[in-house]
């Protein structure tokens, strides 16, 4: 591979990001966490408040998880921030507050695989580790005209054996980076800017003109639609109630109370057999959220709460509501 025109085209077309000028470990661990599955664009104004509220591992430890949910509320996938305060209490406890410096103590880390290990290795610490991530995967198969399905493990592992032999002869800091640079600004998806690419002289695909063709990787499960019955339950207080999620998706984000019907009727018999009496007083028409493997679709009605209660249900002023970390889903909802 031409490994010098790469690292020559970073130094000098790089986007010059925060997360970039520092080359604090704890700093670029937050940045990867913050990163994976989510954009550039988004995690950037994520990244700066969020440091400058917790500069450093110790500070981090001593957040609670409720309040680091709501620092991110709107960034998604938010079991990875209950890892990272879990990883922050380990580094307290195990290393002195320090950031580990080698990989195996890094990949201990919870909430970091093989791909942050990697990236935090390499970029932290100039070391030669893999960081295979959905950007890398395109650049090499394109590069190397390989149409394995890269969604199959197996796959993946000899990609990875092959980028680990790259950065071995690589500045790691600066190889990392580049190709997840050049992923995402000119090995594209769609329209590659292929003209211009550092590493079109002996890029297969761009020689074959199939780069839009690859990688190839087998369809998700189709998404699941779930259709809600969604209800702002109001008392006569300035109070409304809340669920704290304890599903998988979303666990510990606030939500308004919502049931899997599809029609409001059968949801006040259902709440009737629990003795919880309301009254409906608005219909609020339908919002749709679209997750990665879910699509929910709710329709909303305010409600007010004669009788009853349900032990999941918590009272909060509404006043208070911003500042519980709520799913994105529910949040839109005017
Ligand atoms: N995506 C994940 N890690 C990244 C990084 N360090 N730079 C740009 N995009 C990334």
């Amino acid at each position: 591979m031409d490994i010098k025109k790469l690292e020559a085209w970073y130094d000098k077309n790089h986007r010059k990001l925060l997360f970039r000028e520092t080359k604090d470990p704890y700093k670029i661990w937050i940045s990867e966490i913050m990163l994976q599955q989510t954009q550039v664009e988004t995690v950037l104004p994520f990244f700066e408040k969020f440091i400058h509220k917790y500069p450093n591992v110790k500070a981090l430890s001593l957040a609670d998880e409720e309040g680091l949910k709501k620092d991110v509320e709107g960034l998604g996938y938010y079991r990875r921030f209950k890892y990272l305060l879990k990883a922050a209490k380990y580094i307290v406890d195990h290393h002195d507050s320090i950031f580990p410096k080698s990989y195996e103590e890094v990949i201990k880390l919870p909430g970091v695989g093989k791909y942050t290990a990697g990236a935090i290795m390499s970029i932290a610490y100039h070391k030669p580790y893999s960081a295979l991530d959905g950007n890398v995967i395109r650049v090499l198969s394109r590069y190397l005209n390989l149409n394995d399905d890269f969604r199959i493990e197996k796959n993946r592992k000899k990609l990875d054996d092959i980028n680990q032999s790259y950065i071995e002869l690589a500045n790691p800091h600066t190889y990392t980076q580049a190709m997840m640079e050049l992923g995402a600004t000119i090995c594209r998806p769609k329209k590659p800017k292929c003209e211009i690419c550092p590493l079109n002289e002996h890029c297969l695909a761009y020689e074959l003109n199939i780069q839009e063709t690859l990688p190839f990787l087998s369809k998700l499960k189709d998404k699941k639609l779930f259709q809600y019955i969604t209800l702002k339950i109001y008392d006569h207080d300035q109070h409304i109630f809340l669920r704290k999620r304890t599903e998988d998706l979303l666990e510990g984000m606030y939500e308004y109370p919502q049931f899997d019907s599809e029609s409001i009727y059968d949801v006040i018999s259902l709440l009737e057999e629990k003795n919880i009496l309301i009254d409906v007083i608005e219909d609020m028409g339908n919002y749709k959220h679209i997750f990665t493997h879910q699509i929910w679709e709710m329709h909303i009605y305010e409600v007010i709460l004669i009788t009853g209660v349900d032990p999941e249900w918590i009272k909060v002023k509404q006043d208070n509501l911003m500042n519980l970390p709520m799913a994105v889903a529910h949040r839109k909802i005017k």
